[in-house]
């Protein structure tokens, strides 16, 4: 048994294994090609990028170079936040399928509900007309699962009123200390997944003496206790390195977090300084 091969179920019965590895600012060529290639090699078996990543060629080269049959590799990409049409979400997609090298998606996400420069506010119909792409693309068996990311309950809920098909999985930003609890807690009940994008903060939570000082407790580093923090609580954590060191270091989670542990880290508040929270994340 592994642990990353481990896996949640999405609410369409498709299994994704419970970590996966994420490629965000990591730049096209080399360096995109090394990280996927070292993550293949350390276990992982699920990879997130992003058609605006600008790295999905590179991921999927190395995907295709590991040897590993694509039916082992979960494999997300994400259509742009900026584009808001049906037409243009299928050119995305087409074009994301394109970059990979592959012939389907195992999780196609709407990158975020709004462009990112106009964070909060409402594109109903427009993440609907979206939606109706997705559906038609899910239908097609090209996106084993779809889903969204960076939605607050009031954009799922349109989904929700207005669509048959439910999101399979929202990835929101979620590390110790900033876990979104009204997102969390809806998607909870509505047997949505909530994968946790930055769950290491982008690095600026690994230095909080509060989580360094009960790392030091299991003999793990902050960012396994960070990791192993997200999967406690039921959510798929997506971390993110171009160190080979560091990309072995995070896929040693098997050890558990006693009850009370886990209770100070879920009351902490957030634990990392800087960090950019949009409009709609709390
Ligand atoms: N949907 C969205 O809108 C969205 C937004 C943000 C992120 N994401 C996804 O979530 C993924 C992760 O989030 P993130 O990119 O913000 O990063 P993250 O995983 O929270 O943190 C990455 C940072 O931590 C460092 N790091 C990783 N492992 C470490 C270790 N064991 N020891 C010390 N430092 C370590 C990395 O540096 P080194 O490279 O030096 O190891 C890097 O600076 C993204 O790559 C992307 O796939 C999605």
């Amino acid at each position: 048994m592994t642990l990353l091969t481990d896996t949640f179920t999405l609410n369409n019965g498709i299994k994704i294994p419970q970590v996966g590895f994420g490629t965000w600012e990591i730049p096209d060529g080399e360096e995109a090609y090394n990280s996927t290639k070292w993550a293949l090699e350390a276990g992982y078996r699920h990879i997130d990028t992003a058609l605006v990543y600008e790295n999905e060629k590179s991921v999927g080269k190395a995907i295709k170079d590991s040897g590993i049959p694509r039916s082992e590799v979960f494999i997300t990409t994400k259509q742009p936040a900026e584009n808001k049409s049906y037409d243009q979400a299928l050119k995305d997609f087409d074009q994301s399928l394109k970059n990979l090298g592959i012939d389907y998606v195992d999780l196609y996400l709407i990158h975020a509900p709004w462009p990112w420069d106009l964070a909060g506010k409402r594109y109903n119909q427009e993440n609907l007309d979206v939606w109706k792409a997705f559906t038609e693309i899910y239908q097609s068996g090209r996106a084993k699962a779809v889903g969204v990311s960076n939605f607050d309950v009031i954009d799922l809920q349109n989904i929700l009123d207005n669509s048959k098909l439910k999101p399979a999985v929202n990835q929101i930003q979620y590390y110790i200390g900033f876990t979104e609890p009204k997102i969390s807690k809806f998607c909870k009940d509505n047997d949505i997944l909530v994968e946790a994008y930055s769950p290491l903060a982008t690095g600026k939570m690994l230095n909080n003496p509060q989580v360094k000082e009960i790392a030091a407790k299991y003999g793990v580093t902050t960012a396994q206790l960070a990791l192993r923090f997200v999967l406690e609580n039921g959510v798929l954590p997506l971390p993110r390195s171009t160190k080979k060191d560091h990309i072995v270091d995070n896929t040693n989670l098997n050890f558990q977090i006693d009850a009370e542990d886990l209770s100070t880290l879920n009351s902490l508040k957030d634990t990392a300084s800087n960090m950019y929270h949009n409009e709609t994340q709390g």
